[in-house]
């Protein structure tokens, strides 16, 4: 049997300093999008998205881009979707920062970005499943019981791997 070791699930160098961009995903994103959440999903902090589900949903996400810098290439910097679930709630997911992106605030920016698409459309909450609970915090979101979750989130939840044992945290923000 072949083991991968983590540090082969790697993504694109960039450089930290790199000059952003921020735009909607087009297809041609999708398989960028796959190796930055496949990094974080391979070190057990999201849920790995396939390539099939990227490309479906491919409308939902946000990215914000590297520019080529100090002679390294450009690329991904960070991806964050919204995903309808019902005409009062869409989810927040497939949240993934470059590993030499965090800290800067780019994730609390690609979920304004969702935030806003989310007020524009006339929605009155955002849902996420997360194990950055405080990360989520900071967003304006609060926890809340499992028990209490809008019907579609459950569908969705039944489709899951992990539906059995699932140890995410569930977290609601009312757009108000
Ligand atoms: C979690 C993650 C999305 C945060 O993105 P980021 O760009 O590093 O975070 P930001 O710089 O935007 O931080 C925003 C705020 O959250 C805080 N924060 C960020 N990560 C945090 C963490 N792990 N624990 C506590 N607070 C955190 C920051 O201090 C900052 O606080 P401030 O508003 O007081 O300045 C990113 O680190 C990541 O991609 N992690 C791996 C994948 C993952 O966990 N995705 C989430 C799936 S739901």
């Amino acid at each position: 049997m072949t083991f991968l070791s983590l540090d082969s699930i790697a993504v694109p160098d960039i450089h930290p300093q790199a000059p952003l961009v921020t735009r909607k995903a087009r297809l041609p994103d999708i398989e960028a999008i796959h190796e930055l959440i496949g990094y974080w999903a391979a070190r057990g902090q999201m849920l790995v998205r396939s390539r099939s589900l990227l490309a479906e949903t491919i409308r939902d996400f946000h990215l914000v881009l590297a520019e080529p810098h100090g002679g390294k290439p450009g690329g991904l910097a960070g991806v964050c979707g919204l995903h309808l679930l019902a005409a009062d709630l869409a989810e927040v997911r497939g949240l993934a920062i470059h590993p030499h992106m965090q800290g800067r605030g780019l994730g609390k920016q690609l979920v304004a970005a969702c935030e806003r698409e989310a007020r524009d459309l006339g929605l009155p909450a955002l849902f996420a499943w997360t194990y950055q609970q405080a990360f989520f915090e900071r967003c304006g979101f609060h926890r809340i019981d499992k028990a209490n979750l809008h019907p579609r989130v459950w569908s969705e939840c039944q489709r899951c791997a992990f539906f059995e044992n699932c140890n995410e945290i569930a977290m609601l923000r009312e757009l108000g």
